[in-house]
């Protein structure tokens, strides 16, 4: 998968003032012109293939039962999809979800009789298997963020290495996109999407000089413009980061919503597995995998009553969920052949049968 590219900086890399580096010049490889490239450039742009990131350590902590129902919340380009295929005996079943239609239709190749691929956000889960008559599963899957395709393709608005329309959209069939959302926000608003989601420090500066621009009559519709305006703001960075990686990564979740998907989507994780049944999630920033460990870490120590109160352990609320082993990331060989795996954090907990 992907992510990584515009992806979140690491803690320490947003603490570590000896890391970021002055600015001396405007951007020089300024982006691609998309409308400039002929349509077989465009069309090389758009394949970037995706390579899926934890593939084996991912599938493995689902524990795949041959008769199992499993849920491959992020279809992407059915990476761990087929891998589970592949594990499953003939009265298994694996049900995806993918909110982009370019996702959904790539699946349509997989032609398996044990397969639904299904078009919604995985906030619907539990609303879209019920429909189904699925009120149980025996594993859930989340490979949160983007695909490579949705980064490489030039149009989709989501990478400062082309000047593209600035859309950012997973779903493009419905919601606002990025160019809309600049065009009337606040400068307020804006500067804290830019902080909270890009953990950026010159989100002010950011903001009020995307915000002047507008005012001044020249709106922002493209990746370039918007990649541009950071690059004159922001005067310290991370060595080999473009400046506008957090900017960009902070609208790209704004605009998808990502946070508030996750939030809404673990609790339903937990009603829909049967017990011994595995939760694998896969996150690319520190927003997303504190959500994640947050989540496990109540469901499994729900005892958060003051020492002395008068209850015994037994009486206490007992765990939902288990933790099965560490945080997972990917080794120096994956990242290597795949950089994008560099931020990816892998963490698995199993339902008990507390009900
Ligand atoms: C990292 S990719 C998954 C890659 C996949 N595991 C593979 O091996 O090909 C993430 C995918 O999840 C989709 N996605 C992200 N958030 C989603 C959401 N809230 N609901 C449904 N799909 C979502 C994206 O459109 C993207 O295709």
């Amino acid at each position: 998968m992907i992510k990584g590219v515009d992806s979140a900086p690491t803690k320490a890399s947003l603490s570590s003032k000896k890391a970021s580096c002055k600015k001396t010049a405007k951007l020089e490889k300024y982006p691609l012109k998309v409308s400039a490239l002929n349509s077989h450039q465009k069309e090389v742009l758009s394949v970037g293939p995706h390579i899926t990131v934890l593939l084996d350590e991912a599938v493995h902590a689902l524990a795949i039962k041959p008769h199992g129902v499993y849920v491959d919340g992020t279809f992407g380009r059915g990476g761990h999809s087929k891998k589970i295929l592949s594990q499953l005996g003939v009265d298994g079943r694996l049900i995806a979800f993918d909110r982009d239609l370019a996702a959904v239709e790539s699946g349509q190749s997989i032609k398996d009789t044990r397969f639904q691929l299904i078009h919604s956000h995985f906030s619907k889960m539990q609303e879209r298997l019920a429909e189904m008559g699925v009120l149980q599963v025996d594993g859930v899957l989340l490979d949160l963020g983007i695909s490579s395709p949705q980064i490489d393709e030039a149009g989709r608005g989501f990478s400062f290495r082309y000047d593209a329309p600035l859309d950012m959209r997973m779903d493009q069939s419905r919601g606002q996109t990025a160019a809309e959302f600049i065009a009337q926000t606040t400068e307020q608003q804006l500067a804290e999407v830019i902080k909270n989601y890009g953990e950026e420090r010159f989100a002010k500066p950011i903001a009020r000089a995307i915000i002047t621009e507008r005012n001044d009559g020249r709106a922002i519709t493209t990746t370039g413009q918007l990649a541009q305006i950071v690059a004159n703001t922001v005067t310290r960075f991370e060595p080999g980061q473009n400046p506008a990686t957090r900017t960009f990564q902070a609208l790209r979740i704004f605009i998808n919503q990502e946070l508030e998907e996750l939030s809404l989507t673990l609790p339903q994780c937990l009603n829909l597995l049967a017990p011994g049944g595995r939760l694998a999630v896969i996150s690319f920033h520190s927003l997303e995998d504190r959500i994640v460990k947050q989540f496990i870490r109540n469901q499994e120590h729900r005892d958060d009553l003051p020492a002395n109160f008068p209850v015994r352990a037994a009486d206490l609320p007992q765990p939902k969920l288990k933790s099965v082993g560490k945080a997972i990331k990917p080794g120096l060989s994956e990242v290597k052949s795949n950089p994008r795996a560099r931020s990816a954090v892998l963490r698995v907990a199993e339902r008990t049968s507390i009900l």
